[in-house]
């Protein structure tokens, strides 16, 4: 029987090799130049994987690792200890995007958010160069924390991102469908920058969001669009970001469109806390709304700061369940410009009393930096952020219990931030408003 089959197989074998070559004579014979030959035989294996070169001339190896690698296949979580998870302590999982330049920043930032009951998915934009994106890869890669725990995720198929354009949603989604599929385990979905830092540990904060209700999701909003109907609402926009390889601005097709009648608008913040139920409810689409307003968002200006916003309030079950704030302190200029006022040395009192529990934007390596790090986040230069489950020499080298929390000031300034604003959410005066 065994013998038998396997002389088929060498028939099968030498039956399809020579029909192979039988049909290159063929084809050679029909005076189709060599070129087109060998294209049409390479055709006939199509069923053979092949990877589209990004930019068939720079074959430098680092782009090879980069650009034409597929992704590796999400590996399973595995956490140091498989003690049953006490339930009381959530977990985040978070995105941090940076782009070209951004690799000390990004670095940074993982480093001060980090915690072992976490996930994180890292991604530097195609603006980044490959070299960038390769050693960040590699820092994560060789990390033996990181490695231990394998609770940190690069992207390595880079997005093309348009600031202001839709294709920062798809990022975003795109980060959310990975953490998904990777964790069941989390609790709360968290978007944040290279130029985001934190201004309370981890620590500081699973034990704050233990206490508070696990449905609430932090979105900073209003319908009041104000200038935006006429400015962002009725316009429409293409993004190329969506089609092409190469990165160009947002630019504006004429006519303009009606404001939507099927839903109502909301804008705000572009910086969320989304709970898991809700991305879910998003990336999964069982309820058409989110597909659509994805699809109607497409040609929207500024799109991030209106695609979640719009879904949630539109949802009764989860309008609900909205607390209008980011979390995040931010400082604008007076009156208002398009980008934030970096944050310096002088603004570290008044970001430390909002009781935020993030800030932006920073300066790569800012002296201010080093002052949260002291201060706030007891956090040395290539180390992590403190918390319970430090051990080893230096602190935090080795992974102790990832379950011990040590929550400290920060803990109180976020948690009375929480209660103001979680007090309102319930009232439901300023939801979806
Ligand atoms: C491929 O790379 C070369 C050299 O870096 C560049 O001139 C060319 O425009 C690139 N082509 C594409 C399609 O990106
Ligand atoms: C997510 O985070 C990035 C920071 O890189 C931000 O620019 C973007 O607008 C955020 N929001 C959404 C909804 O994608
Ligand atoms: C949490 O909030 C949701 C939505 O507001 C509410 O339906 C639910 O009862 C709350 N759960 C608890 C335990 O308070
Ligand atoms: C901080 O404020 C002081 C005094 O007003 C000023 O001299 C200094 O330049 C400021 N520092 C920065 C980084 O803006």
């Amino acid at each position: 029987m065994g013998t038998f089959t396997n002389l088929e197989k060498k028939w099968l074998f030498s039956l399809m090799i020579t029909s192979a070559a039988c049909i290159f004579f063929l084809a050679a014979s029909f005076n189709v130049g060599l070129v087109s030959t060998i294209h049409s035989f390479n055709s006939l294996f199509f069923f053979l994987p092949s990877y589209q070169h990004a930019n068939q001339t720079s074959s430098v190896n680092v782009e090879a690792k980069v650009l034409i690698s597929p992704p590796p296949p999400p590996a399973p979580v595995s956490n140091p200890a498989p003690t049953p998870a006490r339930p009381a302590i959530p977990r985040f999982a978070y995105l941090i995007s940076g782009s070209k330049g951004d690799l000390e920043k990004t670095w940074r930032t993982l480093l001060a958010l980090y915690h072992p009951l976490n996930h994180y998915v890292i991604h530097l934009d195609l603006e980044s160069p490959p070299e960038e994106r390769l050693d960040l890869l590699t820092r994560i890669e060789k990390h033996h924390v990181f490695n231990e725990v394998g609770n940190v995720f690069v992207i390595t198929r880079s997005n093309l991102i348009t600031y202001r354009g839709p294709t920062m949603v798809a990022n975003t989604l795109h980060a959310c469908a990975i953490l998904l599929k990777r964790s069941k385990e989390w609790d709360w979905f968290i978007n944040l920058s290279a130029s985001d830092y934190p201004l309370v540990t981890q620590d500081d904060l699973l034990y704050t969001f233990s206490n508070i209700n696990r449905s609430f999701n932090f979105i900073d909003h209003t319908s009041r669009l104000g200038w935006k109907l006429a400015k962002r609402a009725q316009p429409i926009i293409i993004d190329p970001g969506l089609y092409s390889t190469t990165k160009s601005d947002v630019f504006w097709v004429e006519p303009k469109r009606d404001l939507p009648t099927a839903f109502k608008l909301f804008t705000g913040s572009a910086w969320v806390i989304l709970t898991r139920e809700f991305v879910e409810y998003v990336i999964w689409g069982w309820d058409n709304l989110p597909r659509t307003l994805l699809m109607y968002y497409a040609n929207f200006v500024s799109t991030p700061e209106g695609y979640f916003h719009t879904v949630a309030c539109n949802t009764p079950e989860y309008a609900k369940t909205i607390v209008n704030a980011d979390l995040h302190y931010i400082s604008w200029d007076v009156p208002p410009r398009q980008h934030p006022h970096i944050l310096n040395i002088n603004d570290t009192d008044k970001m430390i009393e909002s009781g935020a529990a993030f800030a932006r934007k920073f300066n790569q390596d800012d002296p201010v930096l080093d002052v949260i790090d002291k201060k706030l986040l007891h956090k040395r230069r290539g180390l992590f952020t403190m918390g319970g489950w430090c051990i080893g020499k230096p602190k935090c080298s080795s992974v102790g219990d990832i379950y011990k929390l040590k929550p400290g000031p920060g803990a109180q300034r976020l948690q009375s931030l929480l209660d103001r604003l979680t007090s309102n959410a319930k009232s439901g005066l300023y939801q979806c408003k």
